[in-house]
C-alpha cells in the first residue's frame, strides 16, 4: 500500500531532497499461524500505523476488496477491520472516496490529504526546474498516445530491449542531430526515465570500471552531486566562471570523469566556451576517460546563437545525457543517452538490471510525438512565452531587488539574483515561504557552504507575469521584514 507523506514545500535544500522521496510502502504483517483472528491482526496493524503516523490524516486506503487480494484474505477479514477502526474514529468512510485515515485535528469530512493542503498554500512557485506545466500539450499527446497505442508493435509490449523500443531510439537519433549538433546512432542510445536516471547509471558503470572521483562544476546541480555520491563516488569541486567549469585545472585533480552542463550551466546560466569545450576533450582522450554532458535546458536561448554539444565534437568520449523534464515536464519521467561504443553494452545492462527497461507505450507516444514534429512545435511556442516571462521577471527584479546582480538570463527558464555580501538567503526563502512563494537559494548549487554567495534562483517558465511582478515583491517584502527586525 502507498502513501504519501504530506511534507511542506521546503526552504532548504534538505528539505528539498527530501521531497523527492516521500512515497513508501506501509506493511501489513499478518501471521496466519497465530490464534488471534485475522481481522483482529489487521486492524492492530491499522491502527499502530496510524498512531506513528505512518498513515497520516486524509490517507486514501485501498478498497476492502483490494486490500483483501493484495494480503490472500477474505475481504470480509478488511471489512470487518474497517468498520471497527471506523468505530473507534482512526478511520472515516465517505460515501465516493471509500476509507480514509481519520485527522485529530480536522473534522473528518474537511481533512484534505496533507500534500495536497501543503500545495494549495503556495501561490506562486518559482521553483527553477519547471516549465510552463499548464502549456502541456494535452490534445496533442492524447493524439500522439492514440496513434502510439494504434501502430506499437505486439513484440515491443513484451520485454523488449532494455535500451528502449526502435521507434523511439530512431525518432531521438535524427532530432537530436539535427537540433542538437549530436553524433547520434540509434544503437548508441539508451532510453531513460530522466537525466536523474542516466547520472545514476554511468556513476555504476564508472565504479564498477574503478572510477573513484568525479568532477563536478561549483557551483552546480546539488542533485547531481548527491548522485554521484550516492553512487558511491567522490565528488571533487571545479569552479565555474563566465567560460564555464574551468577544465584547465583538471590534469592536477586525479578525477576519473567530469560531469558538466555545458549548454546552460547549472545554475549560472554560462556557456562552456568553444576553448575549454576542446581542452576538456584534449583531457578525456589523454587520461583515457569520458566526459558526461548533461544537456540542460539547451532548447530554451532568447538572446543567445544555439549551443551545440559537446558530445557531437567527439562522441568516444562523452556519455551525453538529456530529458524531457524541462521540453515537456518532469512528470513524464523520460530521458535517453547517448554512449561511446565502449560503454553503451554496459549502459544496456544496467538500465536492464534497474528497472528492465522504460514504459513502452509512453516511449511509443514520444516517439510519435517526435517524429511527427510536434516536439518543435511545442518548443516554437513555448520560447515566446518563456521569453515574455523572462522578461517580467527582470523588470519585477529592477523593481524590488535594485541591489541584486542578475545573471544567466539569455536562456533557460530561470534567472539567477545574487544578493549583497551578509544577505540572509536563507531567511529571505522562508520569509518568501510564510507568504506562499517557492524558491530556491543561490547556496544550494555551493561545494563548499562555508563559501557560499547568497542569492535567489528564480524560475519565471510556469509563472505568469503578474504574478512573477507580485511573488518577486513579495520575496522583497519578505527581505524588508527582516531588515526591520534585525
Ligand atoms: C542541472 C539539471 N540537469 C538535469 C535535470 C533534469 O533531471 P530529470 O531529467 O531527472 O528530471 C535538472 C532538473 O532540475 C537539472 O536541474
Amino acid at each position: 500500500m502507498a502513501e504519501t507523506i504530506g511534507l511542506d514545500w521546503p526552504s532548504s535544500k534538505s528539505q528539498f531532497c527530501l521531497m523527492r522521496k516521500v512515497q513508501f510502502d506501509t506493511t501489513l504483517t499478518l501471521d496466519r499461524a497465530a490464534s488471534r483472528p485475522l481481522h483482529e491482526q489487521l486492524e492492530a496493524e491499522l491502527r499502530e500505523a496510524v498512531r506513528a503516523g505512518r498513515l497520516r490524516a486524509g490517507t486514501a486506503l485501498p478498497s476492502s476488496r483490494a486490500l483483501a487480494q493484495e494480503l490472500g484474505v477474505a475481504r470480509g477479514v478488511v471489512s470487518e477491520a474497517y468498520a471497527q477502526l471506523c468505530a473507534e474514529g482512526y478511520l472515516v468512510a465517505r460515501p465516493r472516496s471509500g476509507t480514509v485515515v481519520r485527522g485529530a485535528a480536522t473534522p473528518p469530512a474537511a481533512a484534505a490529504p496533507a500534500a495536497a493542503a501543503a500545495a494549495d498554500r503556495i501561490k506562486v512557485n518559482f521553483h527553477p526546474g519547471l516549465p510552463d506545466l499548464a502549456g502541456f500539450p494535452r490534445a496533442r499527446w492524447q493524439q500522439a498516445q492514440r496513434r502510439a497505442l494504434a501502430e506499437i508493435s505486439d513484440a515491443d509490449l513484451g520485454y523488449g530491449d532494455p535500451r528502449g523500443i526502435a521507434a523511439l531510439r530512431d525518432a531521438l537519433a535524427t532530432r537530436l542531430g539535427r537540433a542538437r549538433g549530436t553524433v547520434a546512432d540509434p544503437e548508441r542510445i539508451v532510453v531513460t526515465t530522466g537525466f536523474t536516471q542516466g547520472l545514476a547509471l554511468t556513476c555504476r558503470i564508472l565504479r564498477d570500471r574503478g572510477a573513484r572521483r568525479i568532477a563536478v562544476e561549483d557551483p552546480g546541480f546539488f542533485i547531481s552531486k548527491a548522485i554521484v555520491e550516492h553512487a558511491g563516488l567522490e565528488t571533487v569541486a571545479v569552479p565555474v566562471d563566465g567560460a564555464g567549469m574551468q577544465v584547465e585545472d583538471l590534469p592536477d585533480l586525479d578525477v576519473d570523469a567530469a560531469l558538466v552542463t555545458p549548454a546552460h550551466q547549472s545554475p549560472l546560466g554560462v556557456v562552456l566556451s568553444p576553448a575549454r569545450r576542446s581542452a576538456l576533450l584534449a583531457w578525456a582522450r589523454e587520461r583515457g576517460t569520458v566526459v558526461i554532458e548533461d544537456d540542460y535546458d539547451a532548447e530554451y536561448r532568447y538572446d543567445r546563437d544555439p549551443v551545440g554539444t559537446v558530445q557531437g565534437l567527439d562522441p568516444e568520449h562523452v556519455i551525453y545525457i538529456g530529458s524531457a523534464s524541462k521540453i515537456l515536464s518532469p512528470g513524464m519521467r523520460l530521458g535517453w543517452m547517448l554512449a561511446p561504443a565502449g560503454i553503451v553494452d554496459a549502459l544496456g545492462f544496467a538500465k536492464l538490471t534497474t528497472d528492465g527497461g522504460t514504459a513502452v507505450l509512453e516511449q511509443m507516444t514520444f516517439a510519435r510525438f517526435v517524429a511527427d514534429g510536434e516536439l518543435d512545435r511545442h518548443l516554437r511556442r513555448m520560447r515566446l512565452r518563456y521569453r515574455t516571462r523572462r522578461d517580467a521577471m527582470l523588470a519585477a527584479l529592477d523593481a524590488w531587488f535594485p541591489d541584486a546582480e542578475v545573471a544567466g538570463v539569455a536562456a533557460g527558464l530561470h534567472v539567477t539574483a545574487w544578493l549583497p555580501e551578509g544577505s540572509d538567503e536563507a531567511g529571505i526563502l522562508a520569509g518568501g515561504l510564510a507568504r506562499g512563494i517557492v524558491a530556491q537559494g543561490l547556496s544550494w548549487g555551493a561545494c563548499d557552504p562555508a563559501t557560499a554567495r547568497p542569492g535567489l534562483m528564480l524560475g519565471y517558465a510556469g509563472v505568469p507575469e503578474p504574478a512573477i511582478a507580485w511573488g518577486v515583491e513579495q520575496l522583497a517584502r519578505a527581505r524588508e521584514e527582516l531588515t526591520a527586525a534585525s
